[in-house]
């Protein structure tokens, strides 16, 4: 207040000053002006005081933003901890409303569960969409990516297996039948129209072990260039309820989108096998829902499609009916034991790189292997060559298989347990 410059004392002075002539209307001019500075003045300081005010309420808000900022900084740690692994996974069952879901766990039951608003997007929020949650809250703070489960993605070969079929000696009729079943539909699907029969949609393969099921299906994914996908029956079995069945799902989701495609099942007793009716266990009942869905992945895809199926099994007896029937796996090839023929040509394809004396004869070991699986042959060739490096030799004599013959054949009686004699005495 004190430096507001004092307009009235240099009127005032001049007032003094003059004397008498000052008329009346002039006074009435400066108390008027007086007036008006007193009411300026007051005008003054109720803008001071207003600035005052304002500047305190900004020292205020001031404050208080850096408090907010401190606190914003805490919510983002804390929802990073939250979004930082372990996460649990889960599969949204339903949508209730924006900041709520049912979340079944991939550990088996289902929450109903929060939705956390920092989502980075909500467009994936769909039900079966696989979403990451909170361990202790399971709160929903991501959604991820629809791709197919890791499991499923890395069932396809992508490096193609470097057998063959000229690697696998004898079987003839099965190479034939399965290329005919297979290949021939993926490379020709025309031929099939014209003749006007349904192309077949699988082959199951069958046979004791070691006598080149999995060998030939090998060769299959050499030669062809549809796309490969390998999967041995007791993968697809898993602990938590639907999980199977979802694997098998989205293996068949997978090979249609990426067709022309081979699916080939190995062992698929694991998960074929008879369905029984007093399955009493919940594995029991696990397995029968897998078998179920790949019998309706079977029905399922339009039989020109582009998706063929080879399952491999050495227990075809055990195999469920329905999937033996026409129709799921059309044709069902036998893979026996080799004969003497088929011998000498698995024992020619394991010698092919082996240095053999030219006394060496195939066709005499080939003769004394009745009832050997291919396997079985060419842990022959393996032990003979092992006989030769033993003698410190490198060319493999008749001598040396003779040897090898009598050791993989009392290696198969050798496993017999011997009884002990005095346990029970
Ligand atoms: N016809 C064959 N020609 C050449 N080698 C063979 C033949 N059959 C089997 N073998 C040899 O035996 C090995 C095992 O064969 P493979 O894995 O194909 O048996 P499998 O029929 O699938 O048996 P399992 O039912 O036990 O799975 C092969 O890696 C191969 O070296
Ligand atoms: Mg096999």
């Amino acid at each position: 207040m004190s430096e507001t410059p004092d307009i009235v004392s240099p009127l005032s002075s001049g007032q003094n000053a003059a004397d008498n002539r000052i008329s009346l209307s002039e006074e009435g001019e400066l108390a008027a002006l007086r007036k008006t500075n007193v009411a300026l003045e007051s005008r003054n300081y109720e803008l001071r005081e207003q600035v005052r005010q304002l500047r305190l309420q900004n020292a205020a808000a001031e404050s208080q933003r850096d408090q907010h900022k401190r606190e914003i900084k805490k919510l983002r740690d804390e929802l990073d901890s939250y979004r930082s692994p372990p996460l649990v996974l889960g599969t949204i069952e339903s949508v209730l409303d924006e900041n709520h879901a049912v979340v079944r766990s991939t550990t088996g039951p289902q929450f109903l569960s929060r939705i956390s608003e920092h989502l980075t997007s909500t467009k994936g929020l769909v039900p079966g969409a696989q979403c990451a949650m909170h361990l202790q809250s399971f709160t929903v703070v991501d959604i991820l990516p629809p791709r197919y489960d890791m499991q499923v993605e890395a069932m396809e070969i992508l490096d193609a297996p470097l057998v063959t079929y000229d690697d696998i000696g004898g079987l003839d009729e099965q190479k034939q039948l399965l290329r005919e079943s297979i290949e021939l539909p993926l490379k020709s699907p025309r031929l099939f129209e014209a003749v006007g029969i349904e192309p077949p949609k699988g082959v199951l393969m069958f046979g004791p072990p070691g006598t080149g099921k999995t060998l030939l299906a090998k060769a299959v994914a050499h030669h062809t260039k549809a796309t490969f996908i390998h999967v041995v029956g007791s993968e697809l079995v898993q602990k938590y309820i639907g999980e199977g069945a979802r694997l098998v799902r989205e293996l068949f989701q997978m090979a249609r989108e990426r067709a022309p495609a081979i699916v080939f099942i190995d062992e698929i007793d694991a998960i074929g096998a008879s369905r029984t009716h007093d399955a009493y266990s919940a594995g029991d009942h696990e397995v029968n829902r897998t078998l179920m869905q790949l019998l309706a992945e079977l029905d399922g895809f339009d039989n020109r499609g582009d998706v063929k199926i080879i399952g491999a099994t050495n227990r075809h007896d055990i195999l469920d009916k329905a999937l033996l029937r026409p129709g799921r796996f059309d044709r069902i090839i036998e893979f026996p034991l080799p004969d003497a023929k088929g011998r000498k040509v698995i024992l020619e394809i394991h010698t092919k790189k082996m240095n053999l004396r030219k006394t060496v004869s195939l066709e005499e070991i080939a003769g004394q292997t009745e009832g050997m699986n291919g396997s079985e042959l060419m842990a022959v060739c393996v032990e003979a060559g092992m006989n030769a490096i033993r003698k410190r030799r490198t060319m493999i004599n008749q001598e040396d298989f003779a040897k090898a013959l009598a050791s993989v054949k009392s290696g198969r009686t050798g496993i017999v347990m011997q009884q002990p004699d005095a346990m029970y005495s």
